[in-house]
């Protein structure tokens, strides 16, 4: 008998993808129409009301003014002074500090308080917290503690956003709206029963049916076969013994990933009911946290980042480079946020020294004046300074503010912010409307191509104590940024036709739809960088039931025969050109087929001679295949210059740590390293800000 199950399944994978698209862009606007160009960068700074004397609110938003700055953020985490007692809402003081910050000239961004829920309704509804892997329960006394997937808590959420929105719904002093706060648990994962319960509703919408699942997460391996989705937990290695299946901690990483993208939605859609359409909804997100991805949220009207560089974790450039931060980490970050709805926002930037890092140093003298600036030259429309005040009391009292603990002085880096401020105003009136990219620049324009699934997958089948997705993926957008390449960081979802130069690392899943575009994009002439690992798996994770990366030979013009790993003592060599490199992270070993050509070859090991990098022209375009991932990125930097001299591209060579971005008709120079730079600004430029010798934390503007 023909079994119509296939068809049903594939009927109904259509019906949910077209869901999840329908909710993912029905409600987004087209996110420039927010902001006039000519704005180029407002900046504001967080103040909490609830959190200071009423008596002080007037002074210090009049001196939020006096510094400068343009709009406010409130009330993110401000539940318990909103809602009180349950169903009792309380306005009055908000609209108090709205109508003071409108005195003063200042919008606000106005915020739903989900991540801090007050007492009353954790102790009516504990079920609402989340449960970690521990089995411990998290409780009142700090934020983000409620389980997203908790129908309880969203209702709650709901009625709380709802009464905010009706509240604030036509009222113009509002300039748009953040949800929620860092929506992420901070790294920790949600066990709780409501969690466990929406997890398995998740699987059953993407499989349909258990023998599906069992398949193709190879349930067979081990026993762990299923009879019915009810029977699965989300998998927690500390109640394992041995490791969990893959396949099960992919769907779960992305299951959380939908999970909060949802929340958010669920959010969006209540505020979009009432709000007027002028204003925007956003939440703040970090950028590089692998629990939520950002490329998600297409659902809001953009997204937002927030960025502490210097907290003793980012060891950044040079013996300094701790107080500054790496030149990829506000670069990243800008390249990854703003091609996902075509516009962002700093949500949070670092005031100065913070209290909560690994050590919390002072940052450079001018370093702080110097994010701003990356900022702008990064395309954001808005930075917003964490925070106006530093805290007297509470889980952050060592964290600076703009204004110190007396209440009025600002800081030493407060001032920085007060600095660009004033700059900022200056260079408005050199705005150009009609500026247009430079040439150059604009022919080097590169994507690269991410989806967290291959970091998932990667960082939890690692293979060696030496991988690091994030930090092989920033090996090749770092060389980017040296060579003053303009980057999009993009997902699969976007056109990659207008992009010259495609790098795709270490992009591990795939499927033959996406074989087949990479071979367009390149027999139209592109020219696409794969990178270790690239098509070892299907989409669900499987191997193939092929040789390694099989589907990707015809498209590298080359087999992946194996790979490699060495202990962190021991260093592979290869050979590219006249020079020689070192390896112990990982080694693809690559045989060429007859007409690819082999760029850097293996020196020592058992297969020394065989290819490390190889090159195939394909139709008008390049495949280049780099198998090694090395440790100071050398290797890769060269095989990447190497690509674009093939194509003709000029590329400018920049010295490690100093970036150069062109945005709105200006170009913006940073230095994130040790020396000063020379920048070779033209004689026919006019220097707006800084000088052509641009040192260590500073700045220089030209046009
Ligand atoms: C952010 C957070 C803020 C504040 C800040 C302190 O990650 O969103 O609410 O805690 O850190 O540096």
């Amino acid at each position: 008998m023909l079994s119509l199950k296939p068809l049903r399944h594939a009927f109904s994978m259509c019906f949910c993808l077209l869901l999840v698209w329908i909710s993912n862009t029905a409600n987004a606007q087209s996110a420039d129409k927010f902001f006039p160009k000519s704005d180029l960068m407002p900046i504001g700074s967080y103040y909490y009301p609830e959190q200071w004397p009423h008596e002080y609110w007037a002074r210090d938003l009049k001196k939020m003014a006096e510094v400068g700055f343009d709009f406010t953020h409130f009330g993110e985490f401000a539940w318990a002074f909103i809602e009180p007692e349950e169903g009792k809402f309380d306005f009055k003081w908000l609209d108090e500090a709205v109508e003071l910050a409108h005195q003063n000239g200042i919008k606000v961004i106005m915020c739903t308080s989900s991540p801090t829920p007050p007492i009353w309704l954790e102790q009516k509804h504990p079920e609402i917290l989340m449960v970690n892997d521990l089995g411990v329960t998290m409780q009142h006394g700090s934020r983000q503690q409620c389980s997203w997937s908790s129908p309880v808590y969203r209702e709650y959420v709901s009625k709380m956003v709802e009464a905010i929105a009706k509240h604030y719904a036509t009222d113009k002093r509002i300039w748009g709206w953040q949800l929620d706060n860092e929506p992420s648990h901070y790294g920790q994962y949600d066990y709780s029963p409501a969690a466990q319960l929406s997890f398995q509703k998740w699987l059953k919408n993407k499989y349909l049916d258990i023998a599906t699942l069992n398949k193709t997460w190879g349930t067979a391996f081990w026993s762990i076969r299923y009879s019915d989705f009810g029977q699965i937990r989300c998998p927690n290695n500390k109640e394992l013994i041995a490791q969990a299946n893959p396949a099960a901690i992919l769907d779960f990483k992305r299951f959380n990933a939908d999970e909060v993208t949802g929340f958010m939605g669920m959010q969006y859609n209540i505020l979009r009911k009432y709000i007027l359409p002028e204003q925007w909804i956003t939440t703040n997100l970090m950028p590089t946290h692998d629990q939520v991805d950002p490329t998600r949220f297409t659902n809001l009207d953009f997204v937002t980042y927030t960025k502490y560089l210097v907290a003793g974790y980012d060891k950044g450039l040079g013996p300094q480079g701790f107080r500054m931060g790496s030149p990829t980490s506000i670069a990243f970050s800008n390249d990854l946020f703003r091609p996902i709805n075509g516009t962002t926002g700093v949500m949070e930037l670092q005031p100065g020294q913070v209290n909560w890092g690994k050590f919390n140093p002072q940052p450079t003298p001018g370093v702080v004046r110097m994010w701003i600036w990356h900022a702008f030259a990064g395309g954001n429309k808005f930075v917003c300074n964490y925070r106006f005040k530093q805290p007297l009391t509470g889980g952050e009292q060592y964290h600076y503010g703009i204004i110190g603990t007396d209440g009025v002085t600002p800081s030493r880096s407060g001032l920085e912010y007060i600095k660009v401020i004033n700059e900022l105003k200056k260079i408005k009136k050199d705005y150009d409307p009609n500026a247009k990219m430079p040439k150059g620049y604009a022919s080097r324009l590169t994507a690269v191509l991410y989806n967290p699934d291959n970091r998932w997958e990667e960082d939890n089948q690692p293979q060696t104590n030496q991988w690091n997705f994030m930090d092989h993926l920033m090996r090749y957008y770092g060389a980017l940024k040296e060579f003053n390449c303009p980057v999009d960081v993009i997902t699969e979802d976007k056109d990659f036709s207008k992009y010259p130069v495609m790098v795709a690392p270490s992009y591990e899943l795939l499927d033959a739809k996406l074989v087949e575009r990479w071979t367009q994009y390149v027999e139209n002439g592109g020219h696409l960088v794969l990178s270790s690992r690239t098509g070892q798996k299907e989409r669900s994770g499987k191997l193939w039931e092929m040789n390694y990366a099989e589907p990707i030979y015809k498209l590298i013009g080359a087999k992946v025969s194996f790979y490699d790993l060495l202990p962190d003592t021991t260093w592979g060599t290869i050979k590219m050109g006249l020079k020689t490199y070192k390896w112990n992270n990982w080694a693809d070993i690559v045989d060429p087929m007859p007409g690819t050509e082999t760029w850097a070859t293996y020196t020592n090991q058992y297969y020394a001679g065989r290819a490390a990098i190889i090159n195939h022209k394909l139709g008008k375009g390049t495949v280049t295949y780099v198998g090694p991932d090395t440790d100071d990125g050398e290797l890769e930097k060269a095989a990447l210059k190497k690509v674009y001299e093939q194509a003709g591209i000029p590329i400018v060579n920049l010295p490690k740590g100093v970036i150069l971005e062109w945005r709105d008709g200006f170009w913006v120079g940073v230095n994130y390293s040790a020396k000063p730079f020379i920048v070779p600004i033209p004689a026919t430029a006019k220097i707006l800000i800084g000088s052509k010798t641009l040192n260590p934390a500073d700045v220089v503007v030209w046009k």
